[in-house]
């Protein structure tokens, strides 16, 4: 694996991939690597000749109150993952490689942005789209890879890149579980012992409503969230959202649920911010 820091060195290497006619797929991320991460380079390894992942804690996504100093870095453990899951390159650039002191353009969604996690984080999506956008056009990737369990992150970038017509294809990839079925995520390592304990309800309600939706043909939005909230425990969680919305547009439903939807939530326990959804096909 080849470990570049350097932006212009980055676009050279993908450049001369692409000059031999080899293909890329990239997989994004902000490092403190697990399972899930390597999931999406699995499907990256399946998807083009070359992988590229990206290791950048970008700082435009964090809001001020936010765990941008917190957030674990462990590169060395990371370099040992990737390179054990056979990746071509890793890209992991300084800040001030990313964002020079004249930094001055943002790409923002003016719609897809505003409900979820979106009207929790403000300007967190603007800071992703613009880092993911820049990365994407350094790489230039055929494909890269975005895990669904970041629902509404992952159908914000699909959506800028068929708006702003990037050449890139975005595919989602599926989210990884422990065995009590709480989603992987870094932040998962701040829980305590009595929170790790509790997290899997988060799971357990969304798999409920699934339930609800799939054997007993449930289509009313409310009733459904309902069902998740029932099994979660409202004096451990501090519940932040929790929505029924449709797969593609990520909008509520005005009536009955009648178009493929996914049930998203977001919850704090403790001091940990945890994130989860499950897909209600139709
Ligand atoms: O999902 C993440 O890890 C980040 O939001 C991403 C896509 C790497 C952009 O910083």
């Amino acid at each position: 694996m080849q470990t570049i820091i350097e932006a212009a060195q980055l676009k050279q290497t993908c450049d001369r991939y692409r000059s031999q006619s080899e293909s890329i797929a990239f997989v994004p991320t902000m490092g403190a690597l697990h399972e899930g991460h390597l999931s999406l380079v699995r499907d990256a390894k399946n998807l083009a000749d070359r992988v590229v992942v990206s290791i950048f804690v970008n700082p435009t996504q964090f809001g001020p109150n936010e765990d941008f100093a917190q957030y674990p870095r462990q590169l060395e453990e990371d370099m040992a993952k990737l390179e054990g899951a056979a990746v071509d390159v890793l890209f992991a650039p300084a800040a001030a490689a990313m964002y020079p002191e004249d930094f001055q353009t943002f790409v923002s969604n003016q719609e897809m942005s505003r409900g979820l996690c979106g009207a929790h984080r403000p300007g967190h999506f603007q800071g992703v789209l613009t880092i993911v956008a820049k990365l994407l056009n350094l790489v230039g990737p055929k494909v890269a890879v975005f895990g669904k369990k970041d629902y509404q992150q992952y159908q914000l970038i699909r959506k800028m890149v068929f708006d702003l017509n990037m050449p890139f294809e975005i595919v989602g990839g599926e989210t990884v579980r422990e065995s009590d079925g709480l989603a992987l995520s870094s932040r998962n390592v701040r829980l305590t012992a009595d929170e790790r304990a509790l997290a899997p309800q988060l799971y357990q309600g969304l798999s409920a409503a699934k339930e609800l939706f799939d054997n007993r043909s449930e289509r009313r939005p409310a009733a459904l969230v309902e069902e998740f909230l029932s099994n979660v425990d409202r004096n451990a969680f501090q519940v932040e959202y929790a929505e029924l919305r449709r797969q593609d547009n990520l909008e509520l439903f005005a009536g009955l649920v009648d178009a493929p939807a996914v049930l998203a939530v977001a919850a704090h326990l403790g001091s940990v911010r945890l994130i989860d959804n499950i897909e209600l096909g139709m």
